[in-house]
This record gives C-alpha cells, sequence and structure tokens, in this order.
C-alpha cells in the first residue's frame, strides 16, 4: 500500500508531463556555465549551415501550401529534424510540428515558424518561382521554417549545455486561418514558460532587428454585412430602396459588391472590410460600432442590413503584445549580437499576427528582422507579387533564435535544490 502509493503517485504524475521528469536540472559549476557559447552568429554565418538554409528555403519556396494544408512542408521540415536526431512531436493543428532540443525537463522555452503561404501568382522571375500556380511564399514563412531549423542545427549541436529544453514550434495557417490558436489547443506549449517569434522586414537593414515592449501589432478582425432593398430599374429609383446609397454611407470600405448593370438598381449590395485595435477594449468598441453604423445607415435609407464576423473561418486575432521582461532580454541578446545601434525601437503596426494568441497565455516576444540591402534592390512589402526574401538574414534570424533560448535557459534564476538533500542533514 505504503510503495502503491508513491510509486502510482509518480506515475499519474508521469501521465500528465509530456516528457521526462525523472532526468534531473543539468549540475554544472559556474565556470563551466561561464564558457557556454550564446553568441551563435559567427556559427550561423558558416558555409556549410548558410548555404543549407538557402536550400530549405527556397524548397520551400517552389511549393507553396496554403493554411492548414502544409503536409509536404510539414514533411520536409520532419524529414531535417530527424536528419539531425531531434526528437518531435506531430501533427498539431493537422500540420504543425514540435521539436524538443535539451534536457528533455524544465524550465521549456520555444521559438516559433509560421509555414503557410498566400493565394497569390508570384510575379519575380528566379530560378526558385513558386511552382504552383496561384500559390506563393509571399510574407517570408519560407525563411521563417528555415531560420528555426538553421537555430535547430545550431542548439543540436550545443545541446549538452542547454539548461532546459528548447522546443521548435512549426505552426500552419498564420494569415487568417489561426493556426497558432489551434496549436494551443492541440497543447503544442503545455508547460512552455516563453515563446519567442520573428518576421523578417523588408522596412530594416540586414543586421538589423525592430521591436517595442508592450502592444506591437493590431487586433483584427474580418466582417461583412449584406445591406438589403429593393432593385428595380434605374430610370424609375423612385420605386426602389437603394442599398448602394445606404451602403455608400459606410465609409472606408474595402470590399463592395453589388449591381451588375448600368440601368439596373440592385436588390442587394455586400460589403466587407477588416478592423484593427491596439487593445482588446478599442476592439470590442470598433466592433460593436460597425454593426451599429452599418445598421442604422441602412435604416436611414429604408433598407436592412446584417452584419456577419465570420470568426469560425477567420478568426478574431488578439492584439500582439511584447512581455517587458522578454524584452529587456531580447535588448541584452540581440545588443550584444548585433550593436546596440541595430537594435531598434519601433512604433506599433496596424499589421496583425497570430503570435499573439500565444502571448495571451504565456509571455511572448515578437521581433522584425531587417534585410534591407539598397545594392541589391528595392525589397517590396509583405503580400506583394514581387516579394523577395534576402537570403543574407538567415543567419542572423537562426543565431538570434538559438541564442535568444540559450540564454534565456542560462539566465533563468535555477530552482531551490529539491528538500532533504544531504545539506539538511548537516
Ligand atoms: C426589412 O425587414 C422587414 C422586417 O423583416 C421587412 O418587413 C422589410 O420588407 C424589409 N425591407 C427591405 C427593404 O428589405
Ligand atoms: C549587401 O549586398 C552586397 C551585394 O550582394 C553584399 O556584398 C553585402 O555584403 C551585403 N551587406 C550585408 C550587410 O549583408
Amino acid at each position: 500500500m505504503g510503495f502503491c502509493k508513491w510509486v502510482c503517485l509518480i506515475f499519474i504524475l508521469h501521465a500528465f508531463l509530456p516528457l521526462p521528469i525523472f532526468s534531473s536540472w543539468p549540475s554544472v559549476s559556474p565556470e563551466e556555465l561561464a564558457q557556454i557559447p550564446v553568441n551563435f552568429l559567427d556559427f550561423a554565418k558558416k558555409t556549410e549551415l548558410f548555404d543549407w538554409m538557402v536550400g530549405i528555403r527556397r524548397k520551400i519556396h517552389e511549393y507553396p501550401e496554403l493554411g492548414f494544408e502544409e503536409f509536404e512542408t510539414s514533411k520536409l521540415i520532419r524529414a531535417e529534424l530527424d536528419q539531425m536526431g531531434v526528437s518531435y512531436k506531430h501533427p498539431f493543428a493537422e500540420t504543425g510540428v514540435v521539436g524538443y532540443i535539451g534536457t528533455g525537463s524544465p524550465p521549456f522555452v520555444a521559438i516559433r515558424a509560421d509555414m503557410d503561404a498566400l493565394a497569390l501568382e508570384e510575379s519575380v522571375e528566379w530560378e526558385h518561382k513558386s511552382k504552383v500556380p496561384g500559390k506563393m511564399h509571399a510574407c517570408g514563412h519560407d525563411a521563417h521554417v528555415s531560420m528555426v531549423l538553421g537555430a535547430a542545427k545550431i542548439l543540436q549541436e550545443h545541446r549538452h549545455e542547454l539548461q532546459g529544453t528548447v522546443v521548435l514550434v512549426f505552426q500552419p495557417a498564420e494569415e487568417g486561418g489561426g493556426g497558432a490558436k489551434k496549436m494551443l489547443d492541440d497543447g503544442a506549449l503545455d508547460n512552455v514558460e516563453a515563446i519567442f517569434g520573428l518576421h523578417v522586414s523588408p522596412a530594416h537593414s540586414i543586421g538589423a532587428v525592430a521591436s517595442r515592449s508592450g502592444p506591437l501589432l493590431a487586433a483584427s478582425g474580418f466582417f461583412e454585412a449584406v445591406i438589403s432593398g429593393k432593385g428595380g430599374h434605374a430610370a424609375i429609383p423612385q420605386h426602389t430602396i437603394d442599398p448602394i446609397l445606404a451602403a455608400s454611407n459606410v465609409v472606408t470600405v474595402s470590399k463592395f459588391q453589388g449591381g451588375g448593370a448600368f440601368n439596373v438598381i440592385p436588390d442587394s449590395v455586400t460589403i466587407g472590410g477588416t478592423f484593427r485595435a491596439f487593445s482588446k477594449e478599442s476592439f470590442i468598441q470598433l466592433k460593436e460600432r460597425i454593426e451599429e453604423v452599418i445598421t442604422k445607415q441602412a435604416s436611414v435609407q429604408r433598407c436592412n442590413a446584417t452584419v456577419i464576423f465570420n470568426e469560425v473561418e477567420k478568426p478574431f486575432y488578439p492584439v500582439t503584445v511584447n512581455d517587458k521582461d522578454l524584452h529587456e532580454h531580447f535588448l541584452k541578446v540581440a545588443g550584444d549580437m548585433l550593436g546596440t545601434q541595430n537594435r531598434l525601437e519601433m512604433q506599433p503596426l496596424m499589421g496583425a499576427e497570430d503570435f499573439s494568441f500565444y502571448g495571451e497565455v504565456i509571455p511572448g516576444y515578437f521581433f522584425f528582422l531587417g534585410m534591407k540591402n539598397e545594392t541589391q534592390g528595392q525589397f517590396e512589402s509583405g503580400h506583394s507579387p514581387y516579394f523577395r526574401v534576402n537570403e543574407d538574414i538567415l543567419p542572423y534570424g537562426a543565431a538570434l533564435h538559438a541564442s535568444l533560448a540559450t540564454r534565456y535557459l542560462l539566465e533563468k534564476p535555477k530552482p531551490n535544490p529539491p528538500k532533504g538533500s544531504f545539506h539538511d542533514e548537516l
């Protein structure tokens, strides 16, 4: 009975933890700790690792896959992890992969890459142009995957020095599908204490990073509204109830569908758009106002309106808020690696990121990695069919991921030694 009480308890506990609980905190002396490398930029710039990352990025670029369909990308990631001897779990959220490097014990710190492409035809003429009609990696997620895999190579090489476990998060469907939310629902971040993510940036120079503490990217949502009236011949508008007139009173929408003929007033009009805010409160207020303005403006023109926020297909993204302590950590790591002059403070952007879902649950940190290099021409912004990635940034991203995680584990206050050690007997 006494035996079972403890043994069973351990096994019950074990059943709830995803990884072994028996391997203890590595016992390393302060002198040994001081020897652990934490700046991996030179390592990441080595030709062999650089070429390998470029190869992966190009392979993914040639075969872009849309959200929750990243089957081949996921397969490629798993094959590379297998090759490195990195253990992982799959699938999370259909195609997601989560890898583990280090002790297999807490603390757990995550680095994240998104895998999906956009429904866009590539207009850049180059050797590794998208081979899939109507699909393109026009937001750099191919480079994001390659950089986290690059970090995995670096970390695996240094796995015996890691003071905990680095969790590699490869998630689907960042572009509107809310893949991060599904990863969380599937338990991808259970026991993880902090997470880092990055995005390539054509607005900042190569070798520089930009971010801020607090709100960085907006909360976003989408709406569609159908405004209905009574159609008729445009020559006798007095017998109609004109929905186009009602819809025109709603300013700055980006989708407007109504009417197909020169002489017919249609029965209804469909409008739609996106709305964004930097706080939860403003976001909710905005949503209520959209509904109010549309329905009331419609009634002014004797029309009816229904407003739909299709959260199932297009989930609302929360505000991406950077944790204050992780910001300090980032400033140290990036400053030491790139020089303090290349560590830029930025204003919040109206763009949205589903990385924000992670930040709602655990401390998260998101930053932009510069790729501008004037001698290589203009780099277009994301979602352009002319978008290009400056592949010279791959070592920077890989090294930052690896260093942010390694130093996080190294500098985290160690837990107290277990009670009942021999010191207690003295
Ligand atoms: C608006 O809805 C009301 C109530 O359902 C209906 O009686 C009316 O005909 C509708 N008006 C238009 C223009 O569709
Ligand atoms: C910018 O591009 C040029 C031409 O490819 C290259 O020689 C140079 O090293 C690049 N600068 C950086 C900082 O990568």
